[in-house]
């Protein structure tokens, strides 16, 4: 036969009864309870001594003053000064020299890549192979030129940018749009510049677009059409399409031209970091 417990006259019940079942009023272990004033106190001096309490614009500060931006911007510039010297002699060095230098290079290149990440990435691709109307950036065809002393100076002042005097400029005149070319003498020279990376095409109009090309396209895109550095303009014989080299794609370029578009990039890096980002275009494969 179950013994019936005897405490009932130490603690008492709490006077709640169900069918002769009573409710003993068993105090808390001392150790349980004093653990959780403990618990009281240390969240009340948590929340004076870091940021807790909400208020209508954000929340009270914490008398130790720390919080997760100061902690970040601790290891920003600690970061910063870890990297100084580096980027100090990045942004001193002459530009053709950093890849003889191996430790130069190296971090150029790595640094380089992060920029590239952050900045370049959404207009050329993250692995730099560029979209139509954007550039290519790891092959051998350029528009201004792959030298690293070029492509420091072209992310430098950007292209066509209406915020840098020293941007790049040309402006392809938009041949149809502005009535400049008939429509024949369009699709004349459209056919024209199609023969040149070896599409056939009709022969007469490939003929007659010869000599619409000669007066109107060579003086930027050369006489032979392998396109003029100066002006920022394509080589049309080497089947690599800006804009695509269909047809349509060319027609669209010359009735309406295109003026392709690059930020500068002078007031938003530092020149270290368009030092490192020229390196590390430079190193695609491309550079000249
Ligand atoms: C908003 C889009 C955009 C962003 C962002 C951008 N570019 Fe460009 N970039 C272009 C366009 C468009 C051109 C081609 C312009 C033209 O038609 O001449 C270009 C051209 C270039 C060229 C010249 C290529 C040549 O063949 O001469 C280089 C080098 C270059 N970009 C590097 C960069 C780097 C490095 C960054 C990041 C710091 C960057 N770009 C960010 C749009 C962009
Ligand atoms: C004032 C200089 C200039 C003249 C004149 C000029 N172009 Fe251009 N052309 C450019 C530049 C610069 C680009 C680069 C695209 C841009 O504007 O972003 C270009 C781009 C092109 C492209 C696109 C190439 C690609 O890779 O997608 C074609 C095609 C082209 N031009 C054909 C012509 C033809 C045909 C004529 C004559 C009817 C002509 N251009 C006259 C400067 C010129």
């Amino acid at each position: 036969m179950a013994k019936k417990p005897n405490q009932t006259k130490d603690v008492g019940t709490t006077g709640h009864e169900w069918d002769g079942i009573e409710e003993l009023n068993t105090p808390l272990p001392r150790w349980w309870l004093w653990t959780f004033y403990a618990c009281i106190v240390w969240g009340v001096i948590y929340t004076i001594a870091y940021p807790a309490w909400p208020l209508v614009n954000g929340a009270t500060a914490g008398f130790l003053g720390w919080s997760t931006r100061g902690d970040v911007a601790a290891e920003i510039s600690a970061n910063e000064a870890k990297l100084g010297p580096i980027n100090a002699k990045l942004a001193a060095a002459e530009l053709t020299e950093i890849s003889a230098d191996a430790e130069l290079q190296g971090y150029a290149v790595s640094a380089g890549a992060a920029v590239f990440k952050t900045w370049c990435a959404q207009c050329h691709g993250s692995g730099a192979a560029g979209a139509a109307g954007y550039p290519n950036l790891l092959d051998d065809d350029w528009l201004w030129g792959g030298d690293i002393e070029t492509i420091h100076t072209t992310i430098t002042h950007g292209i066509r940018s209406a915020d840098d005097e020293d941007t790049r400029i040309s402006d392809m005149p938009a041949f149809g749009k502005d009535e400049l070319l008939e429509k024949e003498q369009i699709e004349q020279v459209v056919n024209y510049v199609m023969s040149l990376s070896g599409t056939a095409q009709d022969a007469a109009l490939v003929e007659e677009g010869a000599v619409v090309f000669a007066d109107n396209c060579a003086s930027c895109h050369g006489d032979d059409a392998t396109g003029g550095r100066d002006l920022g303009a394509p080589n049309l014989s080497d089947a690599i399409w800006l804009f695509g080299g269909s047809y349509d794609a060319i027609k669209e370029t010359v009735v309406n031209s295109r003026k392709g578009v690059m930020p500068n990039w002078n007031t938003r890096l530092s020149e270290a970091q368009i030092r490192a980002v020229s390196a590390y275009v430079h190193q695609l494969g491309g550079g000249e």
